[in-house]
């Protein structure tokens, strides 16, 4: 590999932001692609989601509902190296392509509202990075609002995250009082509203204010004082090592909407941040970013980003190697061979075509029916497979069937691809083998509806069932199909394999104590 392609590869940073929908992830995004140089105007994200800046190709239900469905790539360069931020929906109504986005990057970005500390979809979000043992770092935000304790915040962060935390920086104040942060690591104080060339105080070897300054007689300065002696004390010590293994998080405070502490956070962040990871095959062989042969993994199939030419794009993660457009590429799947003329790379929602990207970086390919969610590709002529991608514990289930019993064919084949697709669960009872349709979000059911209509020109009915617990048996040898009730529905996957739906954890207890034998689990 020659110097300048290895060079290319370590300087690559991709990453994904986690949070709760209203945390601030579109504000920071933001200021991060500013920073950068990637937006001129730093309106154009939040005016993305806001719909003031609807273009065409935007799916009809993101329009409607004015959120962002799918989850986009964005590019920028910064203090040498090249950062890919994926987007994830920032809906509460999220999917398993939040999850499955979290596949494709080598660490995650955390923002928590700091008066409301964490909410439901940072832990879940939270989960999958632990898995996956990626790095977490964590942005406290809205500090310029009264939020909660700092040390409370940290306190959260561990009991109910269960991750260690390191502050990073601490706030002086907050709300109308917020004076600023105290940077641990930089050994300065970062004052708010603040001329750009005073912003920055710097500390003496004690840690104190080095300069005599009005802030040293507030009581916010001596909070934050007490406050860092107690960490410096009886917090964790700071670990490089500890922080790549994801164990623990390093915490940065600031507000993203006032753009405080942002640039001190992406540099320090690209200080840490790691670079593009090896991942594993099926045959247990580690590929790593530096090999010479191009390798990569399909994370996500968007189907219609452009309505009116009706394309589906592949996302792939470059896992090693170099992608050039024109190249020819294996499926490992079906080992064929083809040359890929059409590439695309995403910067918000402009889409440029792409000649060269490398591993660490995500490209799109243009899809008609080819590839499949956890597809490898390989430019080599030796083929293997990466690791499967996880399948997801479904949450919300619907009964589907077509208005029309004359479309029957269209529907199942609608339903085959969308859920090859990744787009949705599949499973069938029993006996009847009436198709039960499952997903993580709400909003998978209307992308299915929509798509099932304007792809597959299939009006659906759905017939909610509600949320439930889905279970899969270990010893799937001992089920009986006497087992099935009415509040724990036996039913087959698509892969055939036994699944119970409980109606609730009472009746998944009930089912437990009547049934100690059998060994239920759950997906991720
Ligand atoms: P999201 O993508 O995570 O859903 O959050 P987003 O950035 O859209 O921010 C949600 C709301 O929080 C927005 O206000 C945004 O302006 C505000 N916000 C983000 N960062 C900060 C911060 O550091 N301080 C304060 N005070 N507010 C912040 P909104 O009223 O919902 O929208 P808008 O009127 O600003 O468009």
């Amino acid at each position: 590999m020659s110097a300048k392609l290895e060079q290319d590869i370590l300087a690559r940073r991709t990453f994904a932001i986690i949070s709760h929908p209203d945390a601030g992830k579109t504000t920071m995004t933001e200021k991060l692609l500013y920073f950068g140089g990637a937006i001129r105007d730093a309106g154009t994200v939040k005016a993305k989601k806001s719909g003031k800046f609807a273009t065409s190709d935007w799916m009809e239900i993101e329009k409607q509902r004015g959120i962002s469905v799918t989850s986009s790539v964005m590019q920028f360069d910064y203090n040498d190296c090249r950062v890919n931020i994926l987007d994830t929906p920032g809906h509460q109504d999220f999917s398993e392509d939040t999850y499955r986005t979290l596949m494709a990057v080598d660490s995650a970005v955390m923002i928590i509202d700091a008066a409301k500390g964490i909410e439901a979809q940072t832990l879940k979000l939270f989960k999958v990075c632990r898995m996956r043992g990626i790095p977490i770092f964590t942005f406290i935000n809205k500090l310029d609002r009264q939020g909660k304790e700092p040390l409370e915040l940290m306190e959260e962060l561990e009991e109910v995250l269960g991750i260690e935390s390191y502050a990073m920086n601490w706030p002086i104040g907050m709300g109308k009082e917020f004076l600023g942060i105290y940077d641990r690591y930089n050994s300065r104080i970062e004052q708010f509203r603040t001329e750009e060339d005073e912003r920055f105080l710097p500390l003496d070897e004690n840690g104190e204010l080095a300069v005599e300054h009005d802030m040293k007689k507030t009581s916010y300065y001596t909070q934050a004082m007490d406050d860092i002696m107690l960490l410096n004390e009886a917090g964790n010590s700071f670990s490089k090592e500890r922080i790549k293994r994801g164990e623990l998080t390093p915490v940065f405070f600031g507000s993203a909407l006032t753009n405080f502490g942002i640039q001190t956070f992406l540099e320090t962040y690209l200080e840490f941040a790691p670079t593009p990871q090896p991942r594993l095959t099926e045959e247990e062989t580690i590929v790593e970013p530096l090999d010479q042969e191009f390798s990569g993994f399909i994370f996500k199939i968007q189907a219609n980003m452009n309505p009116a030419h009706r394309d589906r794009i592949a996302f792939v993660r470059i896992v090693s190697g170099m992608f050039e457009r024109g190249m020819n590429i294996t499926l490992s799947r079906t080992k064929k061979s083809f040359k890929v003329t059409q590439s695309t790379q995403f910067l918000a929602d402009d889409r440029e075509t792409v000649d060269v990207a490398v591993a660490g970086d995500i490209i799109g390919l243009y899809d008609t029916g080819t590839y499949q969610i956890g597809d490898t590709i390989v430019g080599g002529k030796k083929t293997f497979q990466f690791e499967k991608l996880p399948q997801f514990t479904p949450e919300l289930f619907v009964r589907v069937t077509a208005k029309n019993v004359m479309k029957s064919k269209h529907f199942h084949k609608g339903i085959e691809q969308l859920v090859q697709e990744g787009a949705i669960q599949y499973y069938k009872t029993l006996h009847t083998e009436d198709v039960i349709l499952g997903a993580v979000g709400q909003l998978q059911f209307e992308v299915f509806e929509n798509r099932m209509k304007n792809e597959y020109n299939v009006d659906v009915h759905m017939e909610p069932i509600g949320s439930k617990i889905a279970r899969w048996i270990e010893n799937e040898e001992d089920v009986k199909e006497s087992m099935s009730g009415p509040r724990s529905m036996l039913v087959h996957d698509r892969f055939n394999n036994y699944v119970f739906l409980f109606e609730n954890e009472f009746a998944m207890r009930w089912f437990n104590d009547k049934n100690p034998d059998i060994r239920l689990y759950s997906l991720l």
